[in-house]
């Protein structure tokens, strides 16, 4: 399994319970983040900046995009024929590109918004607690910091997670 921003929120977590579930993850991330995906699990990373992972000739059954920035030609590319495309971000030219692949190949192609679900939920609260999963935990701000926790959010280069503390 290939996961596409595999230092962000989504990807932190897709890294581990990927590991979790007994896949081989390979991560891509940038420079500054190699070591951290790496400490999550990830058997191989690969730094986006320097290396395009749609070149290297690797095919995947699954690959994850899950920041939205990865190229999609080159993930088709790269997923083996009967694999699974996941992606994170709900973009509608995306959705429409991934409707039509498809339709015109034996690629499952799956996105849009999730759904919580209680269960599930408690589920990941539950490998939390077990310690099989650890959030990622970039900077706290307290509550009337929020805008600048936007602001530092919006930039695009977070490391897992940014919290605001109520307390
Ligand atoms: N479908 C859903 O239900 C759902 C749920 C939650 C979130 N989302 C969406 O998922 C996306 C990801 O959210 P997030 O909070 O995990 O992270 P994010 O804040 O959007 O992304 C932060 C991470 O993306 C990496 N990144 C930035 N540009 C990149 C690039 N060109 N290639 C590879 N990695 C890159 C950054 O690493 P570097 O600093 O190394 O670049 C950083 O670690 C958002 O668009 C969000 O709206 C969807």
């Amino acid at each position: 399994m290939l996961i596409y921003g595999a230092s962000g929120s989504v990807g932190t977590y897709a890294v581990q319970l990927a590991k979790y579930f007994g896949a081989q993850v390979t991560g891509v991330c940038g420079t500054a983040n190699l070591e951290l995906v790496t400490s999550l699990g990830a058997d191989k990373v690969i730094d986006y900046t320097k290396e395009d992972f749609t070149k290297n000739g690797e095919t995947y059954d699954v690959i994850f995009d899950a920041v939205g920035k990865g190229p999609f030609s080159g993930c088709m590319r790269s997923l083996k024929k009967e694999g699974i495309y996941l992606q994170a971000v709900a973009a509608p030219a995306l959705m429409v590109r991934m409707r039509w692949t498809s339709m015109i190949s034996s690629k499952k192609l799956i996105g849009g918004t999730a759904t919580p679900e209680t269960e599930n939920l408690i589920y990941l609260k539950e490998l939390v607690e077990a310690g099989k999963i650890k959030p990622v935990i970039d900077r706290r701000y307290p509550l009337e910091q929020t805008v600048e926790a936007h602001r530092y959010v919006e930039k695009g280069h977070k490391k897992g997670n940014v919290v605001i503390t109520i307390l």
